[in-house]
């Protein structure tokens, strides 16, 4: 029924998506719901969609939302929900379910937000498209001998659970400079985290992340924005502290200070990791430099914050000279052009 709305027609939107509850159980560490979305954020959302004559209703990512969808169904969902739990399926969930019922949706589809979220096996997919990645090794609870798994490439090393986002689980501390360090990080990081966890060589350069709106040939790189720590650590990441206390840790800088012919390459590595993971409509990609200037991919994320004032995308538009209503119509329009609404 949806393919045949005519383009500029109203819609029935839902916005799918989950919020903080703001109450962390004592057993879960409390960077539980970091990746959660704030009502500022969802009803931003809504209000752009709004002022296009689309009616707009809202949906938590929960077990009621089959029921909820079949009873108030709408034409389009709008999702940036990230999935409770711990499980690496929970950004695939709504997709998936919105496939069950034919509802179409914006943004990546199930299999690419498993991988994305994913980071051991997104490296892999986005290793083969020839995009250089960091060396890195992963440790389960079953096998967290570091002396049993090998590790080919040189400390410091940034030790991260690997299917987290919002840095969760990657706090100031994460960087291990010596094998006792890196010991006391990963059983830390496998008892609070119930997921495997990555050790990777420390990339030392400039970190960037690119933002991409769009599919096949209308994909386009939004900016990039560098992320500078405002005081000079060695060994600085962009860490759950830092993005808490970003307006006192971090200058943001759109575009990149860096070279141009960087900036070509940068660009060139984000639109083949985009194209590898199979993303849709929008994502939002990071990355460092090594020591010889080359841009190395760190993660995808095709579930990128929104949030009007703090995102990350939203820091990158703002700074290209996107408004927030036109950020949010371009990936809507990404997805109404590639579904045929
Ligand atoms: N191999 C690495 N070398 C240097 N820094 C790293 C490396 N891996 C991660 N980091 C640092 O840790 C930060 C968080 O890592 P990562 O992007 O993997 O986490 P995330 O939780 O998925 O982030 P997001 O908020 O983008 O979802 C990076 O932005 C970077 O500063
Ligand atoms: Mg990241």
């Amino acid at each position: 029924m949806a393919a045949f709305l005519l383009v500029g027609s109203s819609m029935k939107i839902g916005i799918v998506c989950n919020l903080k509850s703001g109450v962390i159980k004592s057993t879960h560490s409390d960077d539980f719901e970091e990746e959660f979305d704030s009502p500022e954020t969802m009803h931003a959302i809504g209000a752009v969609l709004a002022s296009k004559n689309h009616q707009i209703s809202y949906f938590a990512e929960s077990p009621n939302l089959p029921a909820e969808l079949i009873k108030d169904r709408p034409d389009f969902v709008f999702n940036f929900a990230e999935g409770r739990g711990t499980s690496r399926a929970r950004e695939a969930r709504v997709p998936a379910l919105l496939e069950i019922l034919g509802i179409p949706y914006s943004g990546s589809d199930p299999f690419t937000l498993c991988i994305g979220l994913d980071k051991d096996v997104a490296k892999k997919v986005v290793s083969d498209a020839g995009v250089k990645v960091p060396k890195g090794a992963i440790f389960t609870s079953e096998n967290f001998d570091i002396d049993s798994v090998p590790i080919d490439f040189q400390f410091p090393v940034v030790v991260k659970p690997a299917w987290e986002g919002s840095s969760k689980g990657i706090r100031d501390s994460a960087v291990a400079k010596s094998r006792q360090q890196l010991r006391a990080l990963l059983i830390e990081a496998l008892k609070g985290y119930e997921q495997p966890v990555i050790v990777e060589e420390y990339l030392p350069g400039v970190e960037m992340t690119v933002g991409l709106i769009g599919n096949g040939k209308e994909l386009k790189v939004v900016g990039a924005m560098e992320i500078v720590p405002k005081i000079k650590d060695e060994f600085f990441i962009y860490s759950l502290e830092v993005k808490r206390n970003y307006l006192t840790r971090v200058d943001y800088c759109v575009p990149p200070k860096i070279s141009g012919e960087v900036i070509d390459s940068l660009f060139n590595s984000a639109l083949k990791a985009f194209k590898a993971l199979g993303c849709k409509d929008f994502a939002r990609i990071d990355f460092r430099l090594n020591t010889d200037d080359q841009p190395v991919f760190i993660e995808a994320n095709p579930l990128p914050g929104l949030n009007p004032v703090t995102s990350d995308f939203g820091l990158i538009a703002k700074g290209m000279g996107l408004t927030y209503e036109k950020l949010i119509l371009s990936i809507f329009e990404a997805a109404t052009k590639r579904l045929g609404l």
